[in-house]
C-alpha cells in the first residue's frame, strides 16, 4: 500500500514538472521578446513618463521636466536615463555611506558629498551625453543623456 502511494505521488510530480517546463518557460520568453520588438506600437516615439525598471536593462526615457533619482545599494538608480533640455534631477542618497555625483569630466555635475538623505540637484540646459561617477566610489557610474 505504501509502495503505491509513493508512486503515485513521484507520478504526480513528475507530470506536473513537465508540464510547468512545456507550458511555462517557453511562453514566458515568448512574451518578452514579442513585447520589445519594434515597429509594432502605434506611438509617436516618445515614451512619456513611463519608466523601465529591474533585470540588467534599466534604459530609461521621460518627458517629466523634475525627476527624483534615489542612490541606494551603491548605484544610481536610473542608468542611462534620457532627458529633454531643462529638465531637473534631483539625486538622494538612500545609503548610509556618502556619495557623489560628480562629471567624468568637465564640471557639469558637481556635488559635494551626500550624507544620507541629502539631495542634488541640477538643471540641463545643454543637449549632450553627461557620464558621472561618485568620488567616494569610482566604480558607480551612470549616464544621463540630454536630447
Ligand atoms: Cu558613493
Amino acid at each position: 500500500m505504501g509502495k503505491i502511494i509513493t508512486i503515485i505521488v513521484v507520478a504526480v510530480l513528475v507530470i506536473w514538472g513537465i508540464y510547468y517546463f512545456v507550458s511555462g518557460t517557453p511562453s514566458s520568453s515568448n512574451l518578452n521578446y514579442s513585447s520589445s520588438t519594434p515597429g509594432t506600437s502605434s506611438s509617436t516615439g516618445t515614451n512619456t513618463g513611463s519608466t523601465s525598471q529591474g533585470g540588467t536593462s534599466t534604459s530609461v526615457a521621460t518627458s517629466s521636466k523634475n525627476i527624483a533619482m534615489d542612490i541606494k545599494n551603491f548605484a544610481f538608480g536610473l542608468t542611462p536615463l534620457t532627458v529633454s533640455v531643462g529638465t531637473k534631477i534631483t539625486w538622494t542618497n538612500q545609503d548610509t555611506a556618502p556619495h557623489t555625483v560628480t562629471s567624468v569630466t568637465g564640471t557639469e555635475l558637481n556635488s559635494a558629498k551626500l550624507a544620507k538623505g541629502q539631495s542634488y540637484s541640477h538643471t540641463f540646459t545643454k543637449a549632450g551625453t553627461y557620464d558621472y561617477y561618485c568620488t567616494v566610489h569610482p566604480n558607480m557610474k551612470a549616464t544621463v543623456i540630454v536630447q
